[in-house]
C-alpha cells in the first residue's frame, strides 16, 4: 500500500482536493490534512485518514513515517508562502517540510488569478527545491465539454505528475 498525504488550504476549489482523493486507485491510502480554512472533509471516508492540522505530533509530522509522495489541493497563497520559507506551524506545513528535505514528491496546486511577484517569487523558490508547482490549468487540446471533463483533467495530470496511473483524460494523440 502506498502512502499520500493530501493537503486541502483554504482557497477556491477545496472540492478539487476531495475529488482527488476519491480518484486514487486502491492500493493508495491517503492520510489527509485539512486546513482551518478548509473543513469541509467528512471523516466518514473508507480509503482516507482525517488528521488534525493542529497536532503536530501526528504522524506525517515525521520523515519516518515514510509517505511517499505529497499533495496540497488547493493550494493557498498563505500555505503556499509558509512552505516556501520553511514555516512548519501546522501539520499540513510541517508535513510538506518533511516531504522537501527527504526529498519524496510534493506537488502543491497554487489557486489564485493573478499571481502577484511574492507569490511568483515563493513558487521559485519551491520549484528550486523540486517542489511541483501544477495549478490548476486546463489543456485545451483535452476536448474538455464539461466542469466533470475539466476536474478529471486536472486530477488526471496531478495523478501523471505524482506517477500514479490513470486513464482520466484524453491525451494528446498528435491530432
Ligand atoms: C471564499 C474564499 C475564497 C478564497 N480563495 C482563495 C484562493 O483562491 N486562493 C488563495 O490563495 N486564497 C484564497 N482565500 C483566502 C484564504 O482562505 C486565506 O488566505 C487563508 O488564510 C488561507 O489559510 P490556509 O492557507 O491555512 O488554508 C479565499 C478565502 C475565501 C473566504
Amino acid at each position: 500500500m502506498k502512502k499520500i498525504i493530501v493537503g486541502i488550504s483554504g482557497a477556491s476549489g477545496v472540492r478539487l482536493g476531495l475529488k482527488f482523493l476519491h480518484a486514487l486507485p486502491e492500493e493508495y491510502k491517503a492520510f489527509v490534512i485539512a486546513t482551518n480554512s478548509a473543513k469541509i472533509v467528512s471523516k466518514k471516508e473508507e480509503n482516507f485518514e482525517l488528521l488534525d492540522n493542529s497536532d503536530i505530533s501526528e504522524r506525517t509530522a515525521s520523515g519516518s513515517f515514510g509517505a511517499d509522495m505529497m499533495a496540497v489541493i488547493p493550494c493557498s497563497m498563505n500555505t503556499l508562502a509558509k512552505i516556501a520559507v520553511g514555516i512548519a506551524d501546522n501539520l499540513l506545513t510541517r508535513s510538506a517540510a518533511v516531504m522537501i528535505k527527504e526529498q519524496k514528491k510534493l506537488l502543491l496546486a497554487p489557486r489564485e488569478m493573478p499571481y502577484c511577484a511574492i507569490s511568483l517569487s515563493n513558487m521559485h523558490t519551491l520549484a528550486q527545491n523540486r517542489v511541483i508547482i501544477a495549478p490548476p490549468v486546463v489543456g485545451f487540446y483535452a476536448d474538455i465539454k464539461t466542469l466533470e471533463d475539466m476536474e478529471d483533467f486536472l486530477i488526471g495530470r496531478w495523478f501523471d505528475l505524482l506517477g500514479i496511473p490513470n486513464d482520466l483524460y484524453k491525451r494528446w494523440s498528435g491530432e
